[in-house]
């Protein structure tokens, strides 16, 4: 097993002042304990049934395979799922830690599409406890639809105008916040980055979309995937995917990065095609930054992809050449977007649709007997009124 004692390989670790090591370890202790706690565990399987709506279905997207005329391409909707993407399953999962087991009386959390913060605020409400959100104030401007909702469920969405106003700086706030207010808060990271043990436990909530849509094909088809395409940010749809099968060595497996304007622009969130092993926010992975270790400015036209790091775990798979790492441009994204709305009925989060222009350019190449899942990590409602606004119409 690569996984060692918070690295995967030589990547991740836990890189973070002293004052968080004492909250970091109670919460390695907290998630070592109720891994194999049959009553949390109990707990936390039957809110996936009946509030989150787990299982996702696994949808052979008929309309969308003929048009590309190549490899079968089924859809695992996580845009089904309660709130609306993915980020429920982890944000459910460590509410449930931060009340049952560390007896906290508050979350924080940092968001960057939104869908992060409505899914822990979604948590706090169920669980009852207070709940503030760090958002940078460009993601704010980009999702708005999803501040109200937060607020709605009775969270505070914290604004942040530093930096480029995006994840990266959201993130900066609420390592501030929790190191200042460890004994009472719980820091619901949203992502498979930062110290040690979040990579692993954030995997450990998501890995259901992988157990189920393995069972799911297998009963469909009797047989395992081809491919399994997922778009990155942080990695955790990603992750969550791809953990299930990655012994399966007959299954491929791409990860999709925001391409933004394109590498050549700079204008971009692809760690992998631009960037270099470093440390940030609390890891050791792939970062974006200048020769004097400045982070870089990123772009995506996407607010969960628009991040200067990524998981160490995709660091890692990425070295051994386990997963392909790849990227898609804003403008790829956006047809995508468009094409799966129109042929299928699903408008997918911008983020999602990067990982459907992949599948979009790869299908065609692939046999007709090939079968491809996408990770439809969330649903495009919170970015409708943003693609307007590209296009010019106002709505
Ligand atoms: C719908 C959706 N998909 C994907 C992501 C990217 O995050 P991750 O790579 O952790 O799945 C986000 C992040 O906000 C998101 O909202």
């Amino acid at each position: 097993m690569y996984i060692k004692k918070g690295y995967f390989g030589q990547y991740g670790g836990r890189f973070v002042p002293e004052t968080l090591m004492p909250a970091l370890k109670e919460l390695e202790r907290a998630f070592l304990r109720v891994k194999f706690d049959k009553e949390f565990l109990d707990e936390f399987e039957s809110l996936l049934k009946d509030y989150v709506g787990r299982p996702t279905p696994l949808y052979f997207a008929g309309r969308l395979t003929e048009y590309l005329s190549g490899a079968k391409i089924y859809l695992k909707r996580e845009d089904l799922a309660h709130t609306g993407a993915h980020k429920i399953n982890n944000a459910l999962g460590q509410a449930l830690l931060a009340k049952r087991v560390m007896k906290k009386e508050r979350i924080i959390a940092e968001t960057g599409a939104g869908q992060h913060g409505v899914a822990t605020a979604t948590g706090a409400a169920l669980v009852g406890l207070a709940c503030d959100i760090y958002m940078g104030t460009e993601d704010i401007r980009r999702q708005q639809l999803n501040v109200f909702r937060m607020n709605l469920l009775g969270a505070k969405v914290i604004p942040v105008d530093t930096g480029s106003k995006t994840l990266k700086d959201a993130i900066n706030e609420s390592l501030r916040d929790w190191t200042k207010n460890v004994r009472t808060t719980h820091y619901v990271l949203g992502t498979v980055f930062g110290p040690h043990p979040y990579p692993l436990l954030v995997r450990f909530f998501q890995s259901v979309i992988g157990k189920e849509a393995k069972k799911q094909i297998l009963k469909k088809e009797g047989r395992l995937p081809s491919l399994l395409i997922a778009c990155v940010g942080g990695g955790s749809n990603s992750i969550g995917l791809f953990s299930e099968f990655l012994d399966d060595n007959d299954v491929q497996m791409t990860g999709v990065e925001a391409g933004g304007k394109g590498i050549e622009t700079g204008l971009h969130a692809a760690r992998f095609a631009s960037g270099n092993k470093g440390v940030f926010q609390g890891c050791l992975s792939y970062v974006l930054e200048n020769d004097d270790g400045n982070i870089l400015k990123t772009h995506s036209v996407s607010a969960g992809l628009d991040y200067a790091s990524v998981g160490p775990e995709h660091a890692y798979l990425r070295d051994t050449g386990r997963v392909k790492y790849t990227h898609v441009t804003d403008d790829e994204a956006l047809e995508a977007f468009e094409l799966l709305s129109s042929l299928e009925g699903i408008i997918p989060a911008l983020e999602s649709a990067h990982a459907v222009a992949e599948a979009i350019k790869v299908a065609p190449k692939m046999s007709k007997d090939s079968i491809i899942i996408v990770n439809l990590s969330g649903r495009g409602d919170k970015d409708v009124q943003e693609v307007a606004r590209i296009k010019g119409i106002s709505i």
